[in-house]
């Protein structure tokens, strides 16, 4: 099985993988030399998820990709399955489940700026969520913090609020009861996220569902355990963070 993100993010879905199913062989490929996606332009993500996955596909034909990342997932999933003739699992924020649990009826989708501005949010807000107020909230800096943290560099809670803080609204049309993980970095920080939150709330993330749904694609053919990064000066960075999640080997893969 293969998981793709723009860096550590996709981690959080790993977990949930191994959860599930602790033996599965997971190739993770980081394109750290692409992080972050939730600041580039579309054309440049689109135009280096196509890449990548030509190079996995060379490397690993016909297995099936995890997208882990909502910012891959609403900006390249249609583009990428009219591309190539393997399954792809998309990571959509779990703007339903929310809907189904919220008690206030307000909830606020926490995501990268291109995910929060994407079509496809505004879609599935309006297709799942039409019965709640649904703020839309794209945190600048939250999954460099979130990647950065994994790594182990500090980040202070006053920058971890200040990314936070907007989430949180009470005002006449309702007070936030939930917050959307809608970027697959944050739930690697939900404690952080828990600690210096404004007020107690319900966090919701896709984890368990994208494992959920990846795990039922049936022959899947087996890929190496191990980890890619797209930088070569970042296999030593990494090394550690993928080793500490079980990942054996840690090497870079060149796009080109
Ligand atoms: N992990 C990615 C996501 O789920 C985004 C991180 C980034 O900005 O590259 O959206």
């Amino acid at each position: 099985m293969i998981v793709l993100d723009s860096g550590l993010g996709g981690i959080s879905v790993v977990r949930a993988l191994r959860h599930a199913q602790p033996a599965l062989p997971i190739t993770y490929v980081a394109d750290t030399a692409g992080f972050p996606y939730g600041e580039r332009s579309a054309q440049a993500i689109t135009a280096r998820a196509h890449a990548l996955v030509q190079l996995l596909l060379n490397r690993y034909p016909a297995s099936p990709i995890v997208l882990a990342c909502n910012t891959l997932s609403t900006l390249c999933l249609e583009p990428l399955r009219a591309a190539f003739d393997v399954p792809f699992v998309g990571t959509v924020p779990a703007v339903k489940t929310a809907a189904q649990q919220s008690i206030s009826r307000r909830f606020t989708l926490l995501a990268t700026p291109n995910t929060a501005t994407s079509s496809y949010s505004r879609e599935l807000i309006a297709q799942f969520a039409s019965s709640c107020v649904v703020d839309t909230y794209g945190a600048p800096h939250l999954a460099h913090m979130a990647e950065a943290m994994m790594l182990g560099d500090t980040v202070s809670d006053d920058a971890l609020l200040s990314e936070l803080a907007p989430a949180f609204i009470d005002d006449a049309r309702g007070k936030t009861d939930s917050i959307v993980l809608g970027c697959t970095h944050y739930p690697l920080i939900r404690e952080a996220l828990m600690r210096v939150a404004p007020w107690p709330i319900t966090w919701i993330d896709s984890g368990s569902a994208i494992a959920k749904r990846a795990l039922s694609l049936t022959d899947i053919p087996l890929t190496p355990a191990g980890a890619y990064v797209t930088a070569n000066a970042d296999v030593e960075r990494y090394r550690n963070v993928f080793v500490r999640e079980g990942f054996e080997t840690v090497a870079a893969i060149t796009l080109s």
